[in-house]
């Protein structure tokens, strides 16, 4: 990310790279701009963002369903049109899951991928049934593990540990059991942030092909249910092709195993991670199907050169699901100006979306009233916490805004309540579900008291 200072700020022209439309385009596909008494004000799902914020206060977010569901289309479209085996889409649930999320994906036939008894917890108590969740993550705890074996249909296993400590809980006489996957380490991240990289081979995920082999062996020993495997190269990709070798290794893998024993994987998993872009420059959206078409090609491909049956492909999108359905709209403290900089100090920031800070991800915004008004020269979009990295947004040309005002930040649907904080004592935001032009509250406020629920006094203890 560049200097925070920006000398050359007071010789631009104040319009310049204000372009309402192009940002407007990484909102909800719902998203228009509405003439009222005089004024523009931005409507998403037919509900108008001044209306919301004034019944549900700020910071808020929403999520409109129509996006998501535009989104799925893509997916579902595309898989059909370039897979000729079965497939499915799983919902990455670590990108965003509330109950009413959990309800949609339930709704829409998808699966759910949970990390952990937390997210395993959300998407139950969303109704989602137990063949299709998924149990994910590194260094799984006896705890997550004898939660998954009831409660999922699938377990992906990440080393030989976990499945020693699933062949020691496994119970087949109480009920159903899942089945397993094994997630490779293909040895090949795809390009993106390095925090967000996990195919490279001193990942601390999955298993590299001795390891999986000797996975493998145990499995059938133990006679437990290896169904698939499974691997993730990253997050926010926008070029697929290390896919290819990826996939060439698991077909590799799979043609070794038929060659020492029978077994063939049923299912077949490349993880997720598809881009989006957050910013107008980042902008024409890299197509879903693009994405789709590459894995579906190379894997067809990849099974007719070795004569394998096409497995079941499974898609695993969190991000490229969510983010464009998800709003963010803050309210204006005041404007502060420093020696270089103009300071637009918002109600939210770092608290409820940590990304600028990790990743440096860099986002726009729009004014919900007039969002198409001239520019007033960059500006530095920042919450009100204790932290000089909470800064939303860098040097953004922007609207001369006033106190008071609200400012909606598009591409807010991923990775940002899910990785929200209390920090500073913030009480993380209410969400409201855009459907059929209208507005349902689906997560409260958290309030002030819910910070010491789980405190025990002193003179308690
Ligand atoms: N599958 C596995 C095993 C994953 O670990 C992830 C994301 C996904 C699928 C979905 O990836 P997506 O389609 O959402 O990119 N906090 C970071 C992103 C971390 C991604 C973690 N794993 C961010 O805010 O960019």
């Amino acid at each position: 990310m560049a200097g925070h200072t920006d000398p050359g700020s007071e010789a631009r022209d104040p319009n310049a790279g204000v372009d309402a439309a192009r940002r407007l385009s990484l909102f909800p596909v719902t998203a228009r701009v509405t003439a009222a008494a005089g004024n523009d004000r931005l409507q998403i799902g037919s509900c108008d963002l001044i209306e919301l914020a004034e019944q549900h206060g700020t910071p808020l977010y929403l999520y409109d369903q129509a996006t998501l569901d535009a989104n799925l289309r893509a997916y579902r479209q595309a898989l059909g049109e370039y897979y000729p085996g079965q497939w499915g889409i799983t919902y990455a649930g670590k990108a965003f899951l509330c109950v009413a999320l959990a309800q949609w994906v339930q709704e829409r036939g998808l699966w759910v991928d949970c990390t952990g008894v937390g997210e395993l917890a959300i998407a139950l108590a969303g109704g989602a049934q137990r063949e299709h969740i998924l149990a994910h993550g590194v260094n799984k705890s006896p705890a997550d593990l004898a939660s998954a074996i009831p409660a999922t249909g699938t377990i992906v296993v990440d080393g030989l540990v976990e499945l020693q400590r699933l062949e020691s809980l496994w119970a087949p006489a109480q009920g159903p059991t899942p089945n397993l996957w094994l997630r490779l380490r293909p040895g090949l991240a795809v390009e993106t942030h390095t925090h967000t990289q996990t195919g490279q081979e001193d990942s601390k995920f999955g298993m590299n092909e001795s390891e999986a082999l000797e996975a493998i062996r145990f499995c059938r020993e133990q006679n437990l249910p290896l169904t698939g495997l499974h691997f993730h190269q990253g997050s926010q990709f926008r070029d697929p092709a290390p896919i290819g070798p990826a996939l060439e290794k698991a077909l590799d893998l799979a043609v070794a195993l038929r060659g020492k024993s029978d077994w063939l994987p049923q299912v077949l998993c490349p993880g997720g991670g598809w881009g989006v872009p957050y910013h107008e420059d980042d902008l024409p959206f890299p197509p879903i199907s693009n994405y789709v078409r590459f894995v579906a090609e190379h894997l067809v491909e990849g099974c007719r050169r070795r004569a394998l049956p096409l497995p079941r492909l499974q898609l695993e999108p969190g991000r490229s699901l969510v983010a464009q359905a998800g709003v963010a709209l803050y309210r204006v403290g005041y404007v502060k100006h420093t020696a270089h900089q103009r300071w637009v100090l918002l109600d939210g920031g770092l608290a409820d979306n940590p990304r600028p800070a990790l990743y440096g991800s860099r986002y726009t915004a729009l004014p919900a009233l007039n969002p198409g008004r001239p520019g007033a020269g960059p500006a530095w979009l920042a919450g009100p916490y204790c932290e000089s990295g909470d800064i939303l947004i860098h040097d953004l040309p922007f609207a001369g805004v006033e106190a008071g005002e609200l400012v909606a930040v598009p591409m807010s649907g991923a990775y940002q309540l899910s990785m929200a904080s209390n920090y500073n004592g913030a009480c993380k935001p209410a969400v409201l579900w855009l459907q059929d032009s209208a507005a349902h509250l689906v997560q409260q406020r958290e309030q002030a008291g819910d910070l010491f629920r789980r405190d025990i006094a002193l003179d308690e203890v």
